[in-house]
């Protein structure tokens, strides 16, 4: 009952993140857009940066954005924080519900690095604070006040983390906490600058004085930067659905090429709304790094030896041994309460009907044994492949 309890907690809690999370991204494109698209106008208030006109649900809008701020504090005014608040919030209770809490299954892979729970615990949960801490400061340093050296200068310092994670954690693991170390880079620029500056600006116009247009400039900074980040983000997230993203010795060099991808993607976008020809070279561009992790990941799948013909009496007890005690009707490691994914090895028929998907698990991708918390060996994954590549044959 309490298993199922914590399943549904576990179901609402990554619902909640989704939908909060598609609000966040939808503002934060929406608003991207809309302001590469604004027009000047002479008509306009000389206050006022630019104009759009558009059409949607029925009715025409036409939206104005003052480069700094009106002279009065309109009585209505929409903030947009509480949806990126809501996704940070429902994605840390994620991360610490299902990786932290069981890290010895999700986080740490004893070939990678041999650590305590705690000990991993702490360094994922401590990276996240120091990598706002590191990315704030360079904003703020003289790194930041060209656009490309900070990019550059970002984009080295991220594939840096990736490289320290890989090193350090389960695949699955080591992308989830790049997602986990973006997203709350994205949130912090919200809560600790966005939205600040923009209440001193508020609380400027309330004092009749006029606003410092740096804070402005600041928040808008920070907001671009949340726009070109999006995309890795969603893409760390989705990953671990995808083991071959991760299982392989260069997963850090994946990650690399998407984000490179992605980045260039975001700026076709970006430059296309802002009314400019798009530059169609972008995608070509994009591709490149996309294709050169989809090859990465085939050199770097791990491979097994070669070892003849195997029969189902050789494999059936390494399935028993280190596949069993979860992968059962009743399952017998502490925690779990039914088979994972449904995915059962109780009968000879049940494991072959799931060869293809053991192949991919267990073999080429290696994420199974959770954390290889039972030990399989090298030579016991070359047996399961021989059998599966023999026919998978029961007799
Ligand atoms: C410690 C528990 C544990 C052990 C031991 C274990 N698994 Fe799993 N397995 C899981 C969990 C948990 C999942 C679900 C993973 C997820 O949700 O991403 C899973 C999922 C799977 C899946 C389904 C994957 C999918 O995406 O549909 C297969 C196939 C699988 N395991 C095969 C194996 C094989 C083969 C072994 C033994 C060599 C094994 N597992 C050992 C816990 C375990």
């Amino acid at each position: 009952m309490i298993d199922m309890l914590l399943e549904w907690a576990s179901l609402l809690i990554r619902w909640t993140h989704v939908i909060c999370g598609i609000c966040w991204i939808g503002s934060s494109f929406y608003f991207i857009a809309l302001d590469a698209g604004l027009q000047s106008n002479p008509r306009l208030d000389p206050k006022v940066k630019g104009e759009a006109w558009q059409v949607h649900g029925g009715g025409f809008y036409n939206i104005q954005k003052f480069s700094v701020a009106p002279d009065f504090l309109p009585e209505h005014l929409t903030w947009f924080k509480w949806e990126a608040y809501a996704t940070w919030v429902f994605g840390l209770a994620l991360l610490i519900l299902i990786y932290y809490f069981n890290a010895s299954l999700y986080l740490i892979d004893p070939t990678v690095m041999t650590l305590t729970p705690g000990v991993a615990v702490a360094i994922a949960g401590g990276s996240l604070v120091l990598g706002w801490v590191v990315y704030d400061t360079l904003c703020r340093s003289w790194f930041g006040l060209t656009t490309s050296r900070l990019a550059l200068s970002g984009f080295v310092l991220l594939v840096a983390a990736t490289y320290g994670y890989t090193h350090v954690f389960s695949g699955q693991g080591a992308f989830i906490q790049v997602g986990a170390l973006v997203g709350t880079i994205m949130a912090a620029n919200v809560a600790m600058i966005i939205i600040p500056n923009q209440r001193k600006t508020v609380a400027c116009l309330l004092k009749g004085e006029e606003p410092n247009p740096i804070w402005g400039a600041q928040a808008k900074q920070r907001s671009v930067h949340n726009n070109y980040t999006t995309l890795p983000v969603l893409f760390t997230m989705l990953s671990s659905h995808y083991a071959f993203t991760y299982a392989n010795k260069y997963s850090w060099l994946v990650l690399a090429g998407i984000f490179i991808a992605t980045f260039l993607v975001r700026h076709w976008f970006n430059t296309m709304h802002s009314g400019a020809k798009p530059d169609w070279k972008l995608w070509p561009a994009a591709a490149v790094p996309f294709f050169g992790a989809m090859i990465l990941t085939q050199v770097g799948a791990p491979g097994v030896a070669n070892v003849g013909n195997v029969t189902f009496a050789e494999v059936a007890p390494i399935f028993e041994q280190r596949c069993h005690t979860c992968h059962a009707a009743k399952p017998t490691f502490e925690g779990l309460d039914a088979a994972p994914k449904g995915v059962m090895f109780d009968t000879p028929q049940m494991i072959k009907r799931q060869a293809p998907l053991i192949m991919v698990q267990a073999v080429v991708t290696r994420v199974m044994p959770l954390g290889n918390i039972t030990e399989i060996t090298d030579e016991e994954r070359a047996k399961i492949a021989a059998w599966i590549n023999g026919g998978a044959k029961l007799d």
